[in-house]
């Protein structure tokens, strides 16, 4: 887990994704180990979001996700216990690579906005790290996890 505790939010990239443009409209095709920097275990999304609602809240120990707004916009707000940096995704064709170590806020929320985020591990409700100074503790110290 040498990811957790090495990770910035500058390994955070965005990453240009395919786009199969035609005039009855665009697909974006996202395959797993070629588009994204690892196998695709798990797809969610988060959608019927209220206005000014903020999502996310946690860090993951190991758990890597690609955020993409596949409708609508939102802003990640990306903090490695050191930097932070608010990151606007507002194209299907786009997604925030989000790696282990790494908390993460998601806001500002257009209506009707559908955040997809693809991951690879299963759901696993220990790989989160839900309070702030835990995480920045853990990070700093290189606690056990
Ligand atoms: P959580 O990851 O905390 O949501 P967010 O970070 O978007 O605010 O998950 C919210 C709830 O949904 C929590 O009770 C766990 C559940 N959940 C699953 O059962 N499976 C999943 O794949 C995800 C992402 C969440």
């Amino acid at each position: 887990m040498m990811e957790f505790y090495n990770s910035t939010i500058y390994d955070c990239v965005v990453m240009e994704l395919p786009k199969i443009k035609n005039r009855a409209g665009n697909i974006t095709p996202i395959h797993g180990k070629k588009n994204v920097p690892f196998d695709i275990e798990r797809v969610y999304y988060l959608y019927d979001i209220p206005g000014g609602e903020t999502r996310g809240g946690h860090a993951h120990k190991g758990l890597y996700q690609l955020i993409i707004a596949a409708s609508g916009s939102f802003d990640v707000l990306l903090d490695d216990g050191i930097n932070k940096k608010v990151v606007n995704l507002n194209r299907p064709y786009y997604g925030l690579l989000v790696i282990p170590g790494i908390w993460r806020e998601l806001l500002n929320f257009s209506s009707g906005a559908i955040c997809m985020v693809l991951t690879n591990l299963k759901y696993d409700p220990d790989d989160y790290l839900r309070e702030y100074d835990d995480f920045k503790l853990k990070k700093k110290n290189k606690l056990e996890l």
